[in-house]
């Protein structure tokens, strides 16, 4: 099969290369001895691959490896006793070895794909929007009503962020750092857009009419204290990635002032080897696709063997909704 991989650790644009590879077994790491072999029509790309190629994401397989964290596809095999068969449309989170034509996932992180998606949706679907949905509810515990601050609204988690904020009854203030961004953002559902470069938590402050409930944060840097200054009393900020860069540190006086709380949310840490949490927010996204809610943005998309530009536009803070890889 073809497929694109991680040779070394120079970085996006010179770290993968292509390899024609045998299929791999229907086998996940995750199940050992089970799992649900797919023939991938779109994969995912997300800032964990670019960490990747420079040796900084937390999970370091040894070179050289197959990059990509979902997919979607048909399913080729599933598990015997699963209720999936062979040819159905299914949107999957597989960890590693997404960017190549067959990839295998946990039948426990392998959900069906709504028809009302195409494969490059479904292939933003389980990574950005389980995590968006964890970190609200699960780990925010939003509330009908709540006024949700999102950064870097304009990227994969992002516009997830903002759709199923919006489909759990909750209205949404958008932080981006372009026009073109801000476009996104409202394309994705945002009830009010404010600049990272203006005075976005003064703004944040008077929209919510005092503070915010909750701040959804994929970016970190040295924002971090202006967002718990536009937490309301009772308000949650939610740790979620630190694409800016930096990982900030909290003075906890600040909590303690203004009754305030920081919670971290891994979702893929929370989630492993937990079916029944999986299951759930399964339903609850699939829901959410149902209701008309959610529905992935899909910025760019390359063919496999241009997967370095991929990564490269990510790296380089260009990409907006998700970007994929198309395969078939
Ligand atoms: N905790 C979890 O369970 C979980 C799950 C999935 C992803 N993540 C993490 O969440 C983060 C966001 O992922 P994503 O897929 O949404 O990424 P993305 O699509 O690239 O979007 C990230 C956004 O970050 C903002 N940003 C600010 N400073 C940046 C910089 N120096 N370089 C690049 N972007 C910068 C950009 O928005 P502006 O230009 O508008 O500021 C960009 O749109 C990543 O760190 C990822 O690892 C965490």
């Amino acid at each position: 099969m073809r497929a694109v991989q991680i040779v070394d650790l120079t970085g996006p644009a010179s770290a993968l290369a292509e390899a024609d590879l045998p299929e791999p077994e229907p086998s996940h790491p995750l199940s050992p001895g089970s799992g649900v072999s797919v023939d991938v029509h779109a994969a995912g790309v997300s800032f964990p691959e670019v960490l990747q190629t420079r040796g900084e994401y937390q999970i370091k397989p040894p070179l050289p490896f197959v990059p990509g964290s979902e997919v979607a596809g048909t399913v080729r095999s599933a598990p015997e006793g699963s209720s999936l068969r062979e040819g159905d449309r299914v949107a999957a989170c597989c960890l590693l070895g997404a960017f190549a034509e067959v990839a295998v996932a946990p039948e426990f992180l392998t959900f069906p794909l709504s028809d009302e998606l195409d494969f490059a949706q479904g292939a933003g679907l389980v990574l950005n929007y389980h995590t968006a949905y964890f970190s609200l509810k699960h780990r925010g515990r939003l509330s009908d009503g709540e006024t949700v601050l999102v950064h870097g609204a304009a990227g994969g988690v992002g516009t997830a962020t903002l759709q199923v904020a919006r489909g759990l009854g909750a209205r949404t203030i958008a932080v981006v750092s372009s026009g073109e961004k801000e476009a996104v953002a409202r394309e994705a559902g945002a009830d009010e857009v404010v600049r990272s470069d203006g005075a976005w938590k003064d703004e944040a402050k008077e929209l919510s009419g005092g503070g915010v409930d909750m701040v959804i944060d994929p970016v970190g840097g040295d924002r971090f204290t202006d967002s718990l200054r536009s937490l309301r009393e009772g308000g949650r900020l939610v740790v979620v990635g630190f694409t800016g860069g930096s990982i900030p540190e909290v003075r906890v006086n600040r909590l303690l002032l203004n009754n305030t709380e920081v919670v971290g949310s891994g979702w893929g840490a929370f989630v492993l080897g937990k079916p029944n949490v999986n299951a759930e927010i399964g339903a609850e996204v699939g829901r959410l696709v149902d209701e008309g809610f959610v529905r992935p943005i899909v910025g760019a998309r390359f063919p496999l063997e241009r997967a370095s530009e991929a990564l490269e536009l990510i790296d380089g803070r260009g990409a907006t909704g998700k970007v994929v890889l198309e395969l078939r």
